[in-house]
């Protein structure tokens, strides 16, 4: 085991963000994949957006808001659907080898958390319903301080929490923006790349990029 802890982000990395309109696709037809990038990119953007303006709303109210955004911009998909996309995003699958993994590091002795933006109660459901609660000792949700990553403030309570310093945490996500963020504050990190992006924030590099999280077991 290289490291004391290993943190996670949720949306993407450990949960399949486009599993929810995946779900439906056969309802919303063949923009579906438009209308899941546009939802989640847009509920991103309002993140970043709120954080710099200082204007927190949670991140369940951020997702509803980019999808009403998303289904207004594209007419094919149906309005109908939104009661039914939103309660998919309470439970959404976890990538494949998500429990395996996680298992195999709590083994090896390592602590493990998740770090998101999303509201305590979204990232409780998504933990439950694909199990991993009794495999994560914490689920730390930027909610409590009303910042979304990457301000540092979020980095920071992982630290403030557990009392260790930066370069003991091995940061994992799929995100090559929270990649930036958790770089420049210090953590070692780990950009899953999972749907092979070029790479982008060349001053703030990832210390390993792998296409999964199978790769950390024997990673350094
Ligand atoms: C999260 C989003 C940003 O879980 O993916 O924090």
């Amino acid at each position: 085991m290289r490291h004391a802890a290993y943190v996670f982000d949720a949306y993407g990395t450990l949960f399949d963000v486009h599993a929810a309109v995946r779900r439906h696709a056969s309802k919303i037809g063949p923009d579906g994949p438009l209308l899941s990038e546009i939802w989640r990119a847009k509920q991103l953007e309002y993140s970043w957006v709120r954080t710099l303006m200082g204007s927190y709303l949670d991140f369940w109210q951020l997702t509803e808001q980019a999808l009403d955004f998303a289904l207004a911009k594209v007419p094919s998909a149906d309005k109908a659907l939104r009661a039914e996309l939103l309660e998919a995003y309470w439970e959404l699958d976890c990538y494949p080898e998500v429990p395996a993994v996680l298992k195999a590091l709590k083994a090896g002795g390592a602590r493990l958390a998740i770090l998101s933006n999303g509201s305590p109660a979204m990232l409780e459901s998504a933990v439950k319903s694909a199990a991993l609660d009794h495999i994560l000792d914490e689920v730390f949700s930027v909610d409590s301080i009303g910042r979304f990553k990457t301000d540092p403030a979020t980095y920071d309570m992982v630290i403030a929490a557990w009392k260790l310093y930066p370069d003991a945490v091995s940061f994992q996500s799929s995100n090559r923006w929270d990649v930036a963020g958790a770089t420049k504050f210090g953590f070692r990190t780990v950009w899953i790349n999972r749907a092979e992006q070029p790479n982008e924030y060349v001053d703030q590099q990832p210390s390993l990029i792998l296409p999964s999280l199978d790769g950390l077991l024997t990673a350094d």
